[in-house]
């Protein structure tokens, strides 16, 4: 995934140094070239040695190190760098970045280098909060620095509140979004759908489906990493939302369609990935239905059709694109729903066949669009997601 992509890591003198070794491993793992310098106060808290074996590169600390190969290494590390994140990021560091100052390896490099930057603060909340830090923090965000919000929880230094530094897998989605595909989908706005919705009987029982959400879920993260800015409607999941996609939880048919086509003037791409309950429960008029409906024989009502009013008012030069879960003649049918409700393309799937469907992270999907139907073999749903926004953007 990261396979020729260069990161620097910047590690300064915080108790939490030691985490960057997990991070450091992770992104190897994804065939990353990672090199990683130290402050020489970091070197208190891990061993250059653990990076250099993680990362089969000398670890840099010393700006004036005369034992390897001659090259100016800042100005040449910093020239084929995709990526800089510094963390854990010393109020030192931040307030040297934030003025300019080069006065070791790391905060040299950092000077030396015109790719993105990305900075996470970790430190005590005191430090922290003190509005010396926080004007520095703005200063690194005024040259295009992001710097990473910090935990609030309890620090080593046993006080509690913000200083903590992200897990490393924040970091990991940071650094993803960055450098995990082209930005080939920047400027365009895309709403996509997840999830199942619920549509309640009572106010103990509702009418739902097996819809985990992952599909949607994978096309708005993919769709938010290739540089889309994304809206994800969504039904209930167990799915933590991804932190770049502006997530709207909603749970019946009703506010899934309310949420969609409030926003759908908006969008240049819709793509409707969620399962919605197609029936609810007729009510009467105090709202609930009546005893002895329930159990044997709920009077029900179709939910709105969200594609099909979608389809009706849709912008000549919107994209739209529908799921269609089918249990038999899937092709047929999803031709069928891809002319009735006037959309670009369909992705029919079979929930019969192994592999596919709820649940599970694979799908095997055919793309079907009025002059093209691309039948793609057993893959991950985010690996879906991507051969589905090629195609979507390679149509209009
Ligand atoms: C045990 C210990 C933990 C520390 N943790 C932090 C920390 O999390 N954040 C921080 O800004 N400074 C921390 N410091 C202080 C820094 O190490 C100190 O400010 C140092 O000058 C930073 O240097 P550097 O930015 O060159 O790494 C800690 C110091 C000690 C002794």
């Amino acid at each position: 995934m990261l396979k020729g992509k260069t990161i620097i890591l910047g590690v300064t003198g915080s108790i939490a140094a030691y985490k960057i070794a997990g991070l450091a491993s992770t992104l190897r793992k994804l065939h990353a070239d990672v090199h990683v310098i130290m402050t020489k106060n970091a070197t208190n808290f891990i061993n250059p040695i653990t990076f250099e074996t993680l990362t089969d590169h000398k670890c840099l600390v010393d700006t004036f190190d005369r034992n390897f190969n001659y090259n100016i290494e800042h100005v040449s590390l910093g020239k084929k760098a995709d990526l800089v994140l510094v963390a854990p990021a010393s109020a030192n560091i931040i307030a040297k970045m934030a003025h300019g100052l080069a006065d070791d390896m790391l905060s040299t490099t950092v000077l030396a280098c015109k790719c993105k930057k990305l900075v996470a603060p970790a430190m005590n909340t005191r430090m922290f909060e003190n509005p010396i830090t926080q004007d520095n923090m703005k200063t690194l965000e005024h040259y295009g620095m992001t710097v990473i919000a910090p935990a609030v929880g309890l620090l080593a230094c046993q006080d509690v509140g913000a200083g903590k530094m992200p897990e490393c897998d924040v970091l990991l989605d940071y650094i993803l979004q960055e450098l995990a595909h082209e930005k080939d989908l920047k400027g365009k706005r895309i709403l996509v759908t997840a999830g199942a919705t619920q549509e309640a009987i009572d106010p103990v029982r509702y009418i739902t489906n097996h819809s985990t959400g992952k599909m949607g879920y994978a096309i708005a993260k993919v769709a938010s990493q290739r540089g889309a800015n994304v809206t994800l409607i969504t039904g209930a999941t167990q799915i933590e939302p991804y932190r770049f996609v502006e997530t709207v939880p909603v749970t019946s048919a009703r506010e899934m369609f309310e949420a969609v086509v409030s926003r759908a003037d908006y969008q240049d791409m819709i793509i409707k990935a969620a399962a919605v309950a197609d029936y609810r429960p007729v009510t009467v008029a105090d709202n609930k239905i009546k005893k002895q409906d329930n159990d044997m024989n709920i009077p029900l009502e179709r939910t709105d059709d969200i594609l099909k009013y979608l389809g009706e008012h849709r912008r000549a030069d919107q994209i739209l694109c529908g799921f269609s879960m089918e249990t038999e003649h899937m092709l047929e049918n999803s031709r069928a729903k891809l002319a009735k409700k006037n959309l670009d393309v369909i992705v029919a799937n079979n929930v019969k066949t192994e592999g596919a469907g709820f649940g599970v992270d694979t799908n095997v999907v055919t793309i079907i669009s009025k002059d093209h139907e691309i039948e793609l073999p057993l893959m991950s749903k985010e690996n879906v997601a991507n051969q589905l926004l090629d195609f979507l953007l390679s149509i209009k």
